[in-house]
C-alpha cells in the first residue's frame, strides 16, 4: 500500500478537475518518481470503485546525456564564444578544447565569430558580436522542466538530430473519479476477527476483496521418507485385495515363534550368532502355549501328521532365546496359531509391512535391518496355482507383469518359490520375492483343520523403493548418512505401469 499522504494528494488532484489527470503530470508537479504515483493508482484501484484509471501511452521528450550537459554548462557554440577574448584566439588553440570543433562550426554559422586566415602566426578567431543568446540551452531547459510543448516540432526534431533530445514512449494512467469517489480513504480490513464478530462492528467495516491471482505462501510442512511413501502404496494394494494388517509392533521375539513354530530345526544355520541378533537382557522368554509347545517339540524330534520330523533332541532352552525377529513370518505364525484357536475356522487374508533384523555384513545393498512385506492367505484347498495367481495379481498392481518362479527352499514352506520379474531397465530377471505353501508340520500342530492350506510370500520394501527412487546405495536411503534434502525432494512415489 502506497503511503496515505500520496493517495490523498492524488485524490485531491482528481477532485479538482472535471476530465481527469495524467499520472505522469501528477508525478512531475509533485516532484516524485512516476512509479510512486503508479503505486498509488494500484492501491486506489484495490479499494473498489474510488477512481478509474485508464492506461495510456504517450510520447514524451527527454534530454540525452549530452543534452543534460549542455543544459548545465551551455551549448558548445556559446562556450566557444565565451572563451574568445577581444584580441582573438589562435584557431589551433581553440581546436584543442573538447567542445572546440563542433562549437566552432555552430558559432560560425550563427555568425558569432569570424576567422582571420591571413593573420600572422596562423588563422585567428575573433568575436563578431558583443553578446549572444544561448537558445539551444534555453530550449533544453524547457524540455528539462517538462515544458516541451512550448517548443515547435521542428525545433525539437533539430535538437533530436543533434542527439541532445530523444523521444520516448511512456505509459501513464489517465485518472478519473470512480462511482464511489471520495477524497478520504477508509482502511480496508484484511481479516475478519473474532472481536469483530463478537461486537458486531464487522457490519460497518470495509473488507479488502480477495486477490485470487496472488501467489500463495509455500507452506512449511513435514516430509515423508520415501520408504514410508512406498509402504503406503503397498498397504493400499493389500487393502484393495481385501487383506487385513497384522499387528507387528514387537521387534523382540522368542526363537520359538521366530523359528520353532515354523518348523525350522534348532541347528539350522540361520539360528546362529552370525545371522541373528540375540538379546542378553532379557535373554529368555517363558510364556508359551504349553500344549502347542509340546506338539512343536514332538513334530521336530519325532515327527507326526505324516512326517518323520527331524529326529533330534529338541531343547526348550533354544526355543526360549530372545532375539530381534529375523522375519515377519514370526508374526504370521502367531496369527495363524490364534486363528487355529477359533472355534470354527474362517478363511483369512493377512499382510504386514515392518522391520526385521539380521546380523549381516553391511554393504551397498545390505543393512542389519530392513522392512519386510508379507502376505498370507489361509483357506481350504489352496494350491500352488492360487499362490501364483495371487502373486500375479499383487505384482500387476505394482506395474510388474512379467513374472517367473524358481523352485527354492524354506524350512517352513513346501513347495517354495523364488519370484523373479523382468526388469526393463536392467534388461534382466531380478529376484523380487520369496514364497511358498506352509508345511503341514507347521500348520497342524497349531490346530488348523486338515485340508486348510496357507500360501504366503515375502519381499523387502527397500529394494522396490531404491529402484523407484534411483538410489544405488542403501546407506543413502536408511541410516545416519541420509541426506534430509533427498527426503524433502523425493516426489510422492509413482510406480510405473
Ligand atoms: N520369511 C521369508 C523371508 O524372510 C519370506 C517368506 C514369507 C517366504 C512367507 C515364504 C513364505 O525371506
Amino acid at each position: 500500500m502506497a503511503d496515505t499522504g500520496v493517495l490523498e494528494t492524488l485524490l485531491q488532484r482528481v477532485e479538482k478537475v472535471d476530465d481527469g489527470v495524467d499520472s505522469l503530470d501528477v508525478a512531475t508537479s509533485l516532484g516524485v518518481d512516476h512509479q510512486v504515483i503508479v503505486g498509488a493508482v494500484k492501491s486506489l484501484q484495490a479499494l473498489g470503485d474510488v477512481i478509474s484509471a485508464e492506461l495510456r501511452s504517450s510520447k514524451h521528450w527527454e534530454l540525452t546525456e549530452e543534452g543534460t550537459e549542455i543544459a548545465e554548462q551551455g551549448s558548445h557554440e556559446s562556450r566557444v564564444f565565451s572563451c574568445i577574448p577581444l584580441e582573438g584566439l589562435a584557431q589551433s588553440e581553440l581546436m584543442k578544447l573538447p567542445f572546440g570543433k563542433i562549437g566552432f562550426s555552430k558559432a560560425m554559422s550563427n555568425k558569432w565569430i569570424r576567422v582571420d586566415k591571413a593573420h600572422e602566426g596562423g588563422p585567428r578567431i575573433f568575436r563578431t558580436v558583443e553578446s549572444i543568446e544561448d537558445q539551444v540551452r534555453e530550449k533544453l531547459f524547457l524540455v528539462q522542466k517538462g515544458n516541451s510543448t512550448q517548443l515547435e516540432e521542428k525545433e525539437k526534431n533539430e535538437l533530436k538530430k543533434r542527439k541532445l533530445l530523444s523521444e520516448v514512449t511512456v505509459k501513464s494512467y489517465w485518472i478519473t473519479k470512480g462511482n464511489s469517489f471520495s477524497t478520504t480513504i477508509t482502511k480496508q480490513e484484511t481479516e475478519l476477527t473474532p472481536e469483530m464478530i463478537a461486537s458486531g462492528n464487522w457490519k460497518e467495516k470495509k473488507f479488502k476483496p480477495y486477490n485470487f491471482e496472488a501467489m500463495g505462501v509455500a507452506p512449511d510442512c513435514g516430509h515423508l521418507h520415501p520408504l514410508m511413501k512406498v509402504r503406503t502404496q503397498f498397504r493400499q494394494i493389500f487393502l484393495e485385495m481385501g487383506f487385513t494388517e497384522m499387528p507387528t509392533n514387537n521387534f523382540i521375539e522368542s526363537s520359538f515363534w521366530n523359528f520353532d513354530s515354523l518348523f525350522q530345526p534348532q541347528q539350522h544355520p540361520a539360528r546362529d550368532q552370525h545371522d541373528t541378533f540375540f538379546l542378553s537382557d532379557p535373554a529368555h522368554a517363558h510364556q508359551f502355549p504349553q500344549d502347542y509347545l509340546e506338539r512343536v517339540k514332538k513334530v521336530h524330534s519325532e515327527g507326526g501328521y505324516g512326517s518323520q520330523g527331524y529326529k533330534y533332541d529338541w531343547k526348550i532352552e533354544e526355543a526360549q532365546k530372545n532375539i530381534l525377529r529375523t522375519h515377519t513370518t514370526a508374526v504370521s505364525a502367531r496369527m495363524l496359531y490364534k486363528l487355529a484357536q477359533q472355534e470354527k475356522f474362517t478363511p483369512v487374508k493377512y499382510f504386514s509391512i515392518d522391520r526385521v533384523f539380521r546380523n549381516e555384513t553391511l554393504d551397498a545393498t545390505h543393512l542389519a535391518e530392513f522392512h519386510q512385506i508379507e502376505g498370507v492367505v489361509a483357506d481350504y484347498g489352496l494350491t500352488l496355482g492360487d499362490l501364483m495367481g495371487v502373486l500375479h495379481q499383487f505384482f500387476t498392481k505394482l506395474g510388474i507383469t512379467k513374472l517367473r518362479f524358481k523352485p527354492a527352499y524354506n524350512p517352513y514352506t513346501e513347495p517354495s518359490m523364488e519370484v523373479f520379474s523382468y526388469h526393463e531397465g536392467l534388461k534382466k530377471w531380478v529376484e523380487v520375492g520369496n514364497s511358498g505353501v506352509f508345511r503341514p508340520e507347521m500348520l497342524l500342530p497349531m490346530g488348523l483343520p486338515e485340508g486348510v492350506s496357507v500360501i504366503a510370500w515375502g519381499l523387502s520394501l527397500e529394494r522396490p523403493t531404491m529402484i523407484k527412487y534411483g538410489i544405488n546405495n542403501i546407506r543413502e536411503l536408511v541410516g545416519h548418512k541420509v541426506n534430509l534434502q533427498m527426503v524433502y525432494d523425493s516426489p510422492i512415489c509413482r510406480l510405473d505401469s
